[in-house]
């Protein structure tokens, strides 16, 4: 066990040993640029196209419906301007919800500058869109939605199937995008199954390295792209490609969709001993669990009466335990989170709302330190 506990997986993950080493294999040994083409080049092309199949499989998509970002960010951009700006003929009329990352929701204030009319529908108390609410939205203009799958704040599940269907049957040609960042690799996600149009993924939330992503776009899909240049995978994303980057977020992808079930039934159990260890230490309306009972139990929210999360987290960092209290980037402007005010949850709910992201590295022990850690600080920290 390291010195560190380490339970903020949802801002970002310890890179796998197996994926540095073959990173730095690929850094060392096919520097090639893909695109050229000589033998360094097409070595490095092979090593891309493998990354790409391996990707694919994991989604059970084709290879050629894959295309590399710079990671989740990059992924929802070109995902929501670029379907938006394609379609724009047809309807001007986008939607998504409150429940959002950022990187969705900047994109839907800044298509307004464009004459978008973006919407951003209400939140339900889980994390999740209010799905009534979304459906009522859709109209023949509706041209893009677009939604998280995992919460990264709550863990909360959309039931991706059941709303996709809603939306196809009131507009049959809006095009679906799917947030998948949080939830690719911790629960299972076939598309053949869920019929969404274009879905992102980042590698550096499943134990690859930062900086590196993808989006799947199935075929047909009317999609512009935001990066012009040398016309790299495809022409659809100029810039050369992140080899090794890319073939450590396939090796990553590949091992952590081969542990999804172990992976699972080990972050359940942490969560069920912090949860039963706070249980009986609090008294009722002592502390809170802001996420919902059938949330990915990986991402556990919880708040404490009269508590500041913001001291709370530096308690617990002296302790060496590292939590977040919402998402990476919320957190350090000092902000409340979007989310859970969007949730309409009571003040002292969000006030002391820290986010516990378990990951298949974390251990039972931890789990126990943790919730000893908690025992020990709360009622020191209480203000009133
Ligand atoms: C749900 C969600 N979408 C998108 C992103 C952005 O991904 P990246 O950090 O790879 O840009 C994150 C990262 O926190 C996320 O949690």
């Amino acid at each position: 066990m390291s010195d560190i506990i380490y339970f903020d997986n949802s801002a970002t993950t310890k890179i796998y040993p197996e994926v540095l080493s073959e990173m730095n294999r690929i850094y060392s040994s096919f520097f090639g640029n893909p695109s050229s083409l000589h033998r360094l080049g097409g070595e490095a092309e092979k090593v891309l196209l493998e990354s790409r199949e391996i990707i694919a499989k994991t989604l059970k998509v084709s290879p050629n419906e894959i295309f590399f970002t710079s990671g989740g960010t990059e992924s929802n951009n070109w995902a929501i301007k670029g379907a938006a700006r394609a379609n724009k003929r047809r309807g001007k009329h986008l939607i998504t919800s409150g429940a959002e990352h950022p990187s969705v929701l900047e994109c839907f204030n800044f298509l307004k500058s464009e004459g978008f009319s973006a919407e951003i529908t209400k939140t339900d108390q889980s994390g999740l869109l209010n799905r009534e609410n979304f459906i009522e939205k859709i109209t023949d203009n509706t041209t893009l939605t677009s939604f998280i799958l995992v919460n990264n704040e709550t863990g909360a599940i959309q039931k991706a199937e059941e709303l996709i269907a809603a939306i196809r049957s009131i507009n049959k040609n809006t095009v679906i995008h799917i947030d998948a960042v949080q939830a690719y690799g911790k629960i299972p996600l076939d598309l053949r199954k869920i019929d969404a149009d274009i879905v992102s993924l980042s590698a550096h939330k499943i134990h690859g390295p930062k900086g590196c992503g993808a989006l799947y776009i199935r075929e047909n899909t009317r999609i512009i792209p935001i990066l012009h240049g040398g016309g790299q995978e495809n022409s659809y994303r100029s810039g050369t490609e992140n080899v090794p980057a890319i073939w450590g977020f396939a090796i990553a992808a590949k091992i952590i969709n081969e542990n999804i079930d172990e992976n699972r039934n080990k972050v359940r159990r942490l969560k069920s001993i912090v949860i039963s260890e706070l249980d009986k230490f609090f008294g009722s309306g002592e502390y809170f669990v802001n996420s919902p009972p059938d949330a990915y139990e990986g991402i556990v929210n919880i708040s404490f009466k009269n508590v500041k999360a913001q001291v709370l987290m530096q308690h617990l960092e002296a302790e060496s335990i590292i939590v977040s209290t919402g998402s990476a980037c919320s957190s350090r402007k000092n902000m409340q989170s979007h989310v859970l005010s969007a949730m309409n949850l009571p003040m002292e709910r969000t006030e002391g709302a820290i986010r516990i992201s378990f990951s298949g590295m974390n251990t039972e022990d931890e789990a126990l330190m943790f919730a000893e850690a908690i025992k020990k600080i709360v009622p020191k920290i209480r203000y009133r």
